[in-house]
C-alpha cells in the first residue's frame, strides 16, 4: 500500500510501435500466450483490476485467472479465485448485455452520479462507486483512498490509453509492465499506453528499469515512477 491507496501496476502490450490496438481499436489479441499467461499472474497477484470502459467496450469480457497453479496460490493465500472487476465509466454507458456480466467474477463500477442513475437497483454490479470531482468527473484519487481499507492493496490496471493517462496525471500509478510484441500497427488514432493530453518532457514521468525479459519474439519491460521531487 502507497500513501493510503493500493499499489498500482499497469500491464499492457503494445506493438513495436508502440501501440496498444489497431485503428479501429479492436481488442488486443497479437500478445503471444506468453504473454497472456504473464497478464494472468498479474492479475493473479491483485486484490482487484481496474479496467476503462473503453477497453471493456472493445473486449465485451475481462481475462479471469485459469491457470490450475495461480488459482492455487490465491486458495493457499485465503484469497477469492478471482479479484474483484472495476469497471470505470463516467457516462455509465455500458451494454448490459455483453458477455462481461455472466462472467463468473465480483464486478464493481466506480462511475459519477450521472454515470451510477442507470445501473443503480440492478443486479450487474455488486458495489456502486461514485467518487467525482465538483465538476462532475471521476475522482481517481478519492475512489483509491476508499479501496484500501476494504482490503485492497494491490491493483492491477488493465488500460486503456484514457484511463491510463488519467491515473499517471494524478501521480497514481506505481509500476508498469509493457510487452513489446513483433508486430507495428502503426496509425495516428492508434492507442498508445498513455493517451490524455501528454506531459511537456521536462514534467514526463520519470521510469526506472527494474527487469527485462525477452521470451521468443517478445520483449517483457518492467519499469517503475520515479516520484516526483516535492
Ligand atoms: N494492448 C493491450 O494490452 C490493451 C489493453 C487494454 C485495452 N487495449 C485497447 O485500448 C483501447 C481502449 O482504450 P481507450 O483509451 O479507448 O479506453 P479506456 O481507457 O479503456 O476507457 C476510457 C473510458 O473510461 C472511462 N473513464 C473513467 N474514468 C476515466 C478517467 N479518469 N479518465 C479517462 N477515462 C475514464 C470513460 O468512459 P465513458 O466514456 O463511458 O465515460 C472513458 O471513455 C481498445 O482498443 C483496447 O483494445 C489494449
Amino acid at each position: 500500500m502507497v500513501q493510503n491507496r493500493p499499489y498500482t501496476t499497469v500491464i499492457l502490450a503494445m506493438s513495436a510501435d508502440g501501440k496498444i490496438a489497431d485503428f479501429k481499436r479492436s481488442p488486443a489479441r497479437f500478445g503471444s500466450d506468453v504473454d497472456k499467461a504473464h497478464l494472468e499472474q498479474q492479475i493473479a497477484a491483485a486484490d482487484a483490476v481496474l479496467l476503462g470502459a473503453g477497453t471493456l467496450c472493445a473486449y465485451g469480457t475481462t481475462r479471469t485467472i485459469s491457470q490450475p497453479i495461480l488459482l492455487q496460490h490465491r486458495q493457499q493465500e485465503g484469497k477469492t479465485n478471482q479479484p474483484i472487476h472495476i469497471v470505470t465509466t463516467q457516462s455509465g454507458n455500458l451494454n448490459p448485455e455483453i458477455k462481461f456480466f455472466q462472467q463468473g467474477i465480483t464486478r464493481w463500477l466506480l462511475t459519477t452520479t450521472v454515470g451510477a442513475q442507470s445501473w443503480q437497483g440492478r443486479s450487474e454490479f455488486d458495489q456502486i462507486l461514485v467518487f467525482e470531482t465538483p465538476t462532475g468527473k471521476i475522482d481517481p484519487i478519492a475512489a483509491l483512498k476508499y479501496l484500501a481499507p476494504l482490503g485492497i492493496a494491490r491493483l492491477a490496471v488493465l488500460g486503456g490509453g484514457a484511463l491510463v493517462a488519467s491515473l499517471l496525471e494524478s501521480n497514481l500509478i506505481d509500476e508498469l509492465w509493457l510487452t513489446v510484441c513483433p508486430l507495428i500497427l502503426g496509425g495516428v488514432n492508434s492507442p498508445t499506453p498513455v493517451d490524455g493530453q501528454g506531459f511537456m518532457s521536462q514534467l514526463a514521468p520519470r521510469l526506472e528499469l527494474l527487469e527485462v525479459k525477452t521470451i521468443n519474439q517478445e520483449v517483457f519491460l518492467h519499469y517503475r515512477l520515479q516520484q516526483p521531487i516535492d
